[in-house]
């Protein structure tokens, strides 16, 4: 099942601790480069804040986290470098309401002088294209639908030309009618071979297009297995439990 590739995430006995309350128990993983995994889980279970540990959102409390070969954890790394290479999509879109969208998709490569900006709107147009939205260019967030929203949040991740994507349950928030437009951005990119690490409630699209599924609980991994294994034989008690809840 993992023969992807390289791995470009691993994930070492990552604990989180806010206070008294350890949310992460000691989480060890690897991401295959091209691996799409689903993370799936009850809520409070500490699945944003293992995505968020991915790119330094949250400091481990302990564990190391190595990408592309570096331990991120160390201090004397330049985590706004290590972040470009990992785009992050939220369940909130979080686009700049000042910008347009092609604004919004052109900033971070022109202020990080990853690209001139001509060739960030050049980017632009052809990411624009990609999701569907081109029409839209000089539109400002607010008069986009969530759907639409959210598909440029990707496309502006996409902007940096990552080397893999979080998704933190990225169609939570939109209305039933406009799950599937992003679904299927995603599905495409999946497709296209990009590295992803998905949050999600949406089980159809875990057993359709992720490559591994990780069913955390209580702030450890209980179960790690393909879709097929998690859905159709699952071993763990709290994962039949769930499974009945949402199925
Ligand atoms: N900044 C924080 N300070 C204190 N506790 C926190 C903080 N962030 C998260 N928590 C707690 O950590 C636990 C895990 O939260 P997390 O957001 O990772 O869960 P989740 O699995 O993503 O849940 P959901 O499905 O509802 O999004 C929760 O009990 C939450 O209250
Ligand atoms: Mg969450």
């Amino acid at each position: 099942m993992n023969d992807k590739g390289e791995v470009l995430l691993k994930v070492e006995k990552l604990r989180k601790v806010y206070g008294e309350h350890e949310v992460l128990k000691g989480i060890s993983t690897e991401i295959k480069r091209n691996e799409v995994v689903a993370v799936i889980g009850p809520s409070g279970c500490g699945k944003s804040t293992f995505l968020r540990s991915l790119n330094l959102l949250e400091k481990p409390t302990s564990g190391t986290i190595t990408f592309e070969g570096t331990d991120i954890t160390e201090q004397s790394v330049d985590i706004d470098k290590i972040r470009r290479k990992i785009g992050m999509v939220f369940q909130q879109f979080n686009l700049f309401p000042n910008y347009t969208v092609k604004e919004n998709i052109m900033l971070a490569p022109v202020k990080t002088k990853m690209m001139s900006r001509y060739d960030a709107a050049e980017e632009a147009e052809k990411l624009l294209r990609r999701v569907g939205l081109f029409d839209k260019a000089d539109s400002y967030p607010s008069m986009l639908s969530g759907g639409q929203k959210q598909r440029i949040a990707i496309a502006r991740s996409l902007a940096m030309h990552p080397d893999v994507m979080l998704f933190d349950e990225p169609t939570s928030a939109l209305d039933p009618e406009m799950v599937g437009e992003v679904l299927d951005i995603m599905k495409e990119l999946a497709e296209s071979g990009m590295t992803m690490v998905v949050v999600t409630h949406e089980m159809g699209f875990a057993r359709e297009v992720a490559n591994r599924v990780l069913f955390f609980n209580d702030g450890i991994i209980k179960e790690e297995d393909t879709p097929e294994n998690i859905f159709r034989n699952p071993k763990n008690d709290r994962l039949k439990e769930f499974l009945s809840k949402i199925l």
